[in-house]
């Protein structure tokens, strides 16, 4: 059943420093996702904002000598104006220092203590101004640093406010558990539940030590702890605690978006305020990865953002867009450069979408006057290889599978690029006698066109309208829900006239050499700069030109590369091996007579259910070995990330036929 209404929210961004992508990604998926609903008829909210109070704004506008004021409202203005360069289309945007905000919260706070979970005690601990709490440290360490910030942490002692959080373990525990959707991935929803598992502090939740902040009721030496004060917005944007409740109670609860650095805050803390508070807790708190250059996470602290000025020079907002859905896996980490950009760009914009929309449309002006034709027969293959795409696409989506989804729309318009590639219509053209195929051919085009438009429209707006009007059709592509349209109905279209490229193809050599001037560094080295000549300066390693002299470093020449036999592979099934914490036992096609069984010690990153579909990459000519009793036939390929080793399983981002080799 189709839910009746739809509430999505970002994290509130800090209004510390100006925005980049990192605050980007998240914004542009709520956008997505509230146009996907809002295109399918559901009444769609999407929030998102800024987060003012704490220490750390203090000091980002003492920093800069002046008022706080006059800081936060500049940040906030960066902040919209660059969404709105992403063509991001909130509801709302809220800003804790919202004075009905700022009322909420202490109605908030009031409701939890007359429910008896804030009480006063003391506090001292070591502090993070940037992160905003306080932090675990090794007792011998006197001088102690915010692993995450890098910088020296505080010794605070004060008077506090606490909140009961120990009482909140068993009801939290109780609610993962009866709602397995809460929490997503399921990864995450382990990870907490684990640390929820090992026991709940009460918590310090007001500061007498920071000013900038939304005063304690009836204790104004005290402000309120920011994220209490951030968590609830939330709620507050939607005019709770205020007489006006009429949004709050026509789309809460909300599906929370958030990055998995302060996933803890929302599935954890918030939850346990909402039920300290008696209000009906969130539908889902969804953790994205991080996305990543060099392998770190990008961001203001480290200084290794990419910035959104940056980015617009070279490509449209639709671009940047659809690359982030679809190159990184939501839910997982993922490096982003501009080579995978242009390259995503030029393969699935330019030479995809973009050149199926010119030659269909173009060949409709040339050989039928610009009028689309209908088909007289229906291409079954076409017709349902495109009804596929569609519900594969509104599959994926709906468990937040962006790049899945895109991939499946994709595989829609291959089927109509090799429909109109095996009938040559330019053929058909030349002879007056076979006029009925030629249009049959062209109408299958243009309606595998359409269909393949209204789809990715949520997530390209501005350039599925232009196509969609160069096609000569009415309206916006927003406002057709796809599933309410019919294949091969008769439709109103306007002369097709003027066709321009939907994308332009990118000169990548030139970009990136703009790129690597604009900035003081390239964003990722390429191959080329990995394997670079040393410096002048630099002595200089023997060439291993030869096997024996590669045999001496950990060299190896393509004759040892060439013995490991790698190939594509789709996961067939996947399941748990019982009694083995860490093993799965994999069924596998490798394009050979037989599916092969392959074990893999991945059970503690992956669902056996995430991984059925999946596109993997196997060593195949290892020599066979048996772990607790099963036989393994091979080995999947994995990164191995993290100081814990997390596997995160290779794969490919184009279609490559299972038994394809690499090399
Ligand atoms: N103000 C808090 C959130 C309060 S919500 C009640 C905060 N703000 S933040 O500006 O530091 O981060 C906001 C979001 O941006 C987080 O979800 C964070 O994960 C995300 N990102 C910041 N850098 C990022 C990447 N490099 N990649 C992906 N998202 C990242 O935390």
């Amino acid at each position: 059943m189709r839910d009746k209404t739809f509430y999505v929210t970002t994290p509130i961004y800090y209004a510390n420093a100006k925005p980049h992508i990192g605050h980007a990604y998240s914004t542009i998926v709520a956008d997505v996702l509230t146009r996907f609903h809002r295109q399918r008829g559901v009444d769609s909210f999407f929030l998102t904002g800024t987060d003012e109070h704490g220490v750390n704004i203090e000091r980002a506008a003492e920093a800069r000598g002046i008022d706080i004021r006059a800081h936060v409202d500049e940040v906030v203005e960066q902040f919209k104006s660059a969404f709105a360069k992403l063509e991001v289309n909130y509801d709302r945007w809220i800003r804790t220092t919202d004075p009905h905000h700022e009322a909420a919260v202490q109605k908030f706070w009031q409701l939890m203590e007359e429910r008896g979970f804030i009480y006063k005690g003391s506090y001292e601990g070591w502090f993070c101004g940037y992160c905003n709490e306080f932090k675990d440290v090794d007792v011998k360490d006197t001088d102690p640093q915010c692993p995450i910030h890098e910088r020296p942490l505080d010794r605070v002692s004060e008077e506090s406010y606490f909140f009961k959080f120990s009482e909140f373990q068993k009801p939290l525990l109780e609610h993962y558990e009866k709602h397995p959707e809460f929490v997503q991935p399921d990864v995450r929803r382990n990870e907490v539940a684990s640390f929820v598992a090992g026991g709940l502090k009460d918590l310090s939740v007001s500061r007498v030590s920071v000013k900038w902040g939304i005063p304690v009721p009836g204790d104004p030496n005290h402000t309120i702890y920011v994220w209490l004060d951030a968590l609830c917005n939330y709620i507050t944007a939607l005019g709770w605690g205020s007489d006006e409740q009429k949004d709050f109670k026509r789309y809460w609860p909300a599906l929370h978006l958030v990055g998995k650095d302060i996933l803890r805050f929302h599935a954890v803390y918030w939850p346990a305020f909402l039920m300290a508070a008696g209000v009906e807790l969130p539908r889902q708190v969804y953790a994205h990865g991080m996305l990543l250059r060099g392998g770190q996470k990008m961001g203001k602290s480290l200084g290794n953002a990419i910035q959104l000025e940056a980015l617009h020079q070279h490509f449209t907002p639709d671009m940047i867009r659809y690359f982030l859905l679809r190159e990184v896996v939501f839910g997982q980490d993922g490096e982003v450069t501009y080579e995978a950009l242009i390259d995503r760009v030029n393969s699935d914009l330019a030479d995809g979408l973009g050149n199926l929309a010119s030659r269909t449309l173009t060949m409709i002006r040339n050989y039928c006057e610009g009028r689309p034709p209908r088909a007289a027969v229906d291409d079954a293959e076409v017709r349902d290889g495109i009804a596929e795409a569609k519900k594969k696409f509104d599959e994926e989506f709906a468990s937040l599978n962006f790049s899945r989804a895109l991939e499946a729309a994709w595989s829609g318009l291959a089927r109509v690029d090799k429909f109109i590639t095996g009938n040559q219509p330019w053929k058909l053209a030349k002879d007056p006698s076979v006029r009925p195929q030629l249009e049959n051919v062209l109408a299958t085009a243009f309606e595998g066109l359409r269909q393949v438009v209204l789809l990715v429209a949520p997530v390209m707006p501005e350039s599925t309208r232009r196509i969609w009007a160069q096609m000569g059709l009415a309206g916006d592509p927003l406002q057709i829900d796809p599933n309410e349209v019919r294949w091969g109905e008769p439709l109103e279209v306007s002369t097709i006239e003027r066709i321009s490229p939907a994308f332009p193809k990118l000169d990548k050599e030139r970009i990136m050499s703009e790129i690597n001037n604009e900035a003081s560094e390239p964003l990722a080295p390429t191959t080329s700069e990995t394997a670079a000549a040393p410096q002048a300066d630099q002595p200089t390693a023997p060439e291993p030109a030869t096997a024996a002299a590669a045999a001496e470093s950990n060299i190896i020449t393509i004759d040892d590369f060439i013995k490991v036999e790698l190939r594509a592979a789709t996961v067939l099934e996947a399941e748990r091996v019982p009694k083995a914490d860490k093993l799965l036992r994999l069924i596998v096609d490798l394009g050979e007579e037989k599916p092969r069984q392959i074990l893999a010690g991945i059970a503690q990153h992956y669902e056996p259910e995430q991984l059925v579909g999946r596109k993997i990459i196997v060593v195949s000519n290892l020599a066979p070995r048996k772990l607790r009793g099963l036989e393994s036939n091979g080995m999947l390929l994995a990164a191995s990330i993290g100081e814990d080793g997390r596997p995160v399983l290779a794969t490919f981002t184009e279609e490559v036929p299972n038994g394809a080799r690499l090399k």
